[in-house]
């Protein structure tokens, strides 16, 4: 039986679709993925979507999807992964004992139990499929042919080890992973070997598309429009997928921000986002082994927090000063929800009186606690005056120029490496972190770099709100008034 068979067969995966009428450009993709014969309507859809001319005479040994939102993809995720793990002979590829993995890999958590719950509905459906199910895991189904389908977030430490029949990647082009700035190809890099010893293996990488870079837009330019090329690269739009997606929404989506619904529904890679910052350049500012700089006497340091209540986001504190010309990154400090924002405070005030720091400034979307919990302790905490793009947008002139010191600290560099451009229609270009991503410690250390490098301007107001603590210790300063920055001179008695 072949993949569109057990569709078309009621018994079979055709149990879990109640009408197949609005499926058909997904079957001519998958007559094209498998080599099936093709009517002159999937010929057409088949070029229409692959730009190329022939239909294809042997199975893809890859196939990239480039379809909107709500396309099906998942679904068709699903599927595949059940008709390659439940409908093909392994026999004489697995040792006994050795189980067939059929891979399917998402951004995250909620994402993997998406494509599950298709899998598990498709096995279900199916008296003759719910037949084969041996056993069934918090990450998947086992099957009595010794295949199992497995379902895990995208994770370059997890792939490794495994006999994989084939592997599907849900919305690759989303796919962020705090320890590497290049999780698909590491990823694809771990799975491509455990697929080598499998015939007719397949990697499925199925996404709606983002920006110009990455797997997706690698193997898009590469592959798309090559007849006979075994890597197969398909485009469409969402309602060419799927017809049942109302024409209002994405009318509606277009008008709201047409860049971003072109992406979304149109398939169209965006044009308006690049990456901010390469890896490599990053690199080279790194000084190797470098975790932390210990505070030293005599020098003035500034620091930057990017507060956060104890869940979702993390805390973050950087402390940096100048030498010379160059910005040197002294302390990157990242505590993860779920967290007491009182005990991380109370643990940074205490960091920034080591480095005779007494006052810190914010994030301005930090909301209010901050403040009042650092004046507590002594530390006066005043929101960012600049925005955090604005943060960005200064600190890479310094970048390009080498003129700062990073520390070696691998999440640093991940977050600065994912950072993202977006020009506006008439305005600001915008800088942050990707959909799915993180930038908490990339913020504070870029606040605290642009703040050291700017040391040289003084700040000549006293601060008017200022913690009764903080007051006291102002009123005590040493040299009458000489320097207004509250912490500089404050401090320089007692150190
Ligand atoms: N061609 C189609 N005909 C009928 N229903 C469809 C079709 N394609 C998708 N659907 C339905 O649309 C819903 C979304 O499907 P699915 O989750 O596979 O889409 P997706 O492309 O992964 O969406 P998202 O972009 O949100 O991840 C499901 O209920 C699915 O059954
Ligand atoms: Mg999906």
């Amino acid at each position: 039986v072949n993949i569109v068979e057990a569709v078309l067969d009621r018994k079979l995966l055709g149990a879990a679709f109640r009408d197949l009428e609005s499926w058909s450009a997904w079957l001519a993709f998958l007559r094209a993925v498998f080599a099936l014969p093709m009517s002159a309507g999937d010929l057409a859809a088949f070029t229409r979507h692959t730009g190329r001319s022939s239909a294809p005479a042997v199975q893809a040994r890859e196939a990239w999807l480039v379809v909107g939102r709500r396309g099906g993809k998942s679904r068709v995720s699903a599927l595949v992964a059940v008709f390659l793990a439940a409908f093909r002979d392994y026999g004489s590829v697995l040792a006994p004992g050795e189980r067939g993995v059929v891979m399917c890999l998402a951004q995250d958590r909620r994402q993997a139990a998406v494509i599950l719950r298709y899998v598990r509905g498709m096995l279900e459906a199916s008296k003759l499929l719910a037949g084969m199910v041996t056993r069934e895991t918090k990450d998947g189904v086992d099957l009595s042919n010794g295949v199992s389908i497995e379902v895990h977030t995208a994770n370059f430490r997890h792939v490794r080890g495994y006999t994989v029949v084939a592997a599907i990647c849900d919305e690759i082009a989303f796919w962020w992973d705090e320890g590497s700035a290049n999780p698909d190809v590491e990823i694809l890099n771990g799975i491509r070997p455990s697929m080598a010893t499998v015939p007719g293996s397949l990697l499925l990488c199925i996404s709606s598309p983002y920006a110009r870079r990455g797997e997706l837009y690698r193997n898009y330019r590469e592959h798309f429009g090559k007849d006979g090329d075994r890597v197969l690269v398909w485009q469409a739009d969402t309602r060419s997928m799927n017809p049942l997606v109302s024409e209002n929404i994405i009318a509606d989506a277009y008008e709201r921000d047409p860049s971003s619904a072109a992406a979304e529904y149109g398939a169209q890679f965006r044009s308006d986002i690049e990456s901010f910052v390469s890896l490599e350049s990053l690199e080279a500012l790194v000084v190797p082994d470098r975790r932390s700089l210990p505070p030293v006497p005599g020098v003035s340091y500034r620091a930057f927090c990017d507060p956060s209540g104890g869940s979702g986001d993390s805390f973050t504190l950087a402390v940096a000063h100048l030498e010379g010309d160059r910005a040197v990154l002294d302390l990157a400090l990242e505590r993860r929800p779920p967290f007491s924002p009182e005990a991380v405070v109370e643990e940074f005030a205490a960091v920034l009186s080591q480095y005779r720091i007494a006052s810190v400034t914010g994030d301005r979307y930090g909301g209010e606690f901050p403040r009042e919990l650092f004046s507590k302790r002594g530390i006066y905490y005043e929101p960012s005056e600049k925005a955090k793009s604005d943060l960005y947008r200064e600190l890479l002139p310094l970048l390009n120029a080498a003129k700062v010191e990073l520390l070696d600290d691998r999440r640093l560099l991940t977050q600065l490496a994912g950072l993202e451009r977006r020009t506006a229609r008439g305005g600001k270009d915008s800088i942050d972190h990707a959909p799915s991503a993180r930038d908490d410690v990339a913020n504070s250390v870029a606040g605290a770099l642009v703040r050291a490098a700017g040391a040289g301007v003084m700040p000549n107001a006293i601060p008017t709100e200022v913690s009764p603590l903080l007051r006291s210790r102002w009123d005590m300063r040493p040299d009458g008034g000489g320097s207004r920055e509250p912490g500089r001179e404050i401090f320089r008695k007692s150190w």
